[in-house]
């Protein structure tokens, strides 16, 4: 199959495209076509290496966590789909390896999840391992409940994006932090205020929104955004961070790290959000498998409005 590539860490610019032999397809696995792949920072930051003593790897190494597409064929007891079924799927594997800029991945059918049918198999694949962060920030580590106030820190990304909706689906009142020109899409979203972080102190800006402060602070950008947020932070309040593990943090704050895992559950009721429209999915770029490398660099900019996919 085709396939983007490396077989060293040399960051994005090493990423080729090229022809490799699929694995054997096992117990439990299925073969999918991939028919798009959502492109996440991580994607790039593994790329350089800095994963490697977390996690092991094999080169050649294929990027990508996300994927939508049509399975092809079942191994052996792997009979939760059809051939044909469109799924979905946070594609995270204990061995970094596999990835899904591929034309193809063989994967324990235990990964993937029925995909929304109201939205385009490049809306789908935007969706896993951003909208699992998220979930799994806003609805489990943050528990936020309806009426509650959330300042989220990068909310017009891929993470922020969701994490605006995801917000506004339980009830809550939200602040969007991100530069201006983001703003009018933010509130497209659901973002009850919004703050420009080159324009002023972020705590000073939420206190003057709400002067009793906040019930969450979800942090999707850490450094200096969040060391001035966290005056805003009620005493009751909570921190949750995709980015910060709490080392630089004063003891004294209820705060949790997250590191998002693959939950086939939570894409089912990810699903039920978007096919409910609760949740939409802005897909601002498209790019061919033989441009990986480019969106790898796109990526890693950090300043992507919504998602960015590929498509093989
Ligand atoms: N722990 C985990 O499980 C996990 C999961 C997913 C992502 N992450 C990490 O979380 C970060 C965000 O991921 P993403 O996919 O949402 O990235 P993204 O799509 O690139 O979005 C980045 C967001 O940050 C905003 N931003 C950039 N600089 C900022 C600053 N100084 N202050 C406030 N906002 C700023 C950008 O807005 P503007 O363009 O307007 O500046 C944009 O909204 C990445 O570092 C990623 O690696 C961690």
């Amino acid at each position: 199959m085709k396939a983007a590539n490396y077989k060293e860490f040399a960051g994005p610019k090493g990423v080729k495209v090229g022809e490799l032999d699929l694995p054997e397809l096992k117990e439990g696995e299925v073969l999918v076509k991939i028919k798009a792949a959502g492109v996440n920072p991580v994607d790039a930051v593994i790329t350089k290496g800095y994963y490697k003593d977390m996690m092991p790897h094999s080169f050649p190494i294929i990027p990508g966590w996300d994927m939508a597409g049509v399975i092809k064929k079942r191994g052996h007891a792997a009979r939760r789909f059809e051939e044909g079924d469109e799924i979905y799927a946070y594609a995270r594997r204990p061995e970094i390896k596999w990835g899904t800029f591929a034309e193809y991945i063989v994967i324990p059918e235990s990964y993937l999840a029925r995909r929304p049918k109201n939205i385009s198999v490049k809306e789908a694949a935007a969706i896993p391992l951003a909208g699992l962060t998220a979930y799994q920030a806003l609805y489990v580590a943050g528990d936020l409940a309806s009426g509650q106030k959330v300042l989220i820190l990068g909310s017009s990304g891929g993470v922020g994006s969701f994490g605006i909706q995801l917000a506004k689906a339980r009830g809550a009142e939200v602040i969007g932090v991100a530069s201006s020109k983001n703003h009018e899409y933010m509130r497209s979203l659901g973002a009850d205020h919004t703050i420009d972080y080159n324009d002023r102190d972020i705590g000073d800006a939420v206190k003057e929104i709400y002067p009793e402060g906040v019930d969450l602070i979800f942090d999707c950008t850490s450094g200096e955004s969040l060391q001035q947020s966290l005056k805003s932070l009620k005493d009751s309040g909570k921190l949750v961070s995709i980015l910060n593990q709490g080392d630089d943090l004063d003891p004294k704050i209820d705060h949790q790290f997250v590191f998002v895992e693959p939950n086939s559950l939570q894409l089912d009721q990810l699903r039920e959000l978007v096919e409910e429209e609760k949740v939409k999915v802005k897909v601002s770029e498209t790019y061919s498998l033989d441009e990986a490398s480019q969106a790898l660099q796109k990526i890693e900019t950090l300043h992507t409005t919504g998602k960015i996919v590929i498509v093989p």
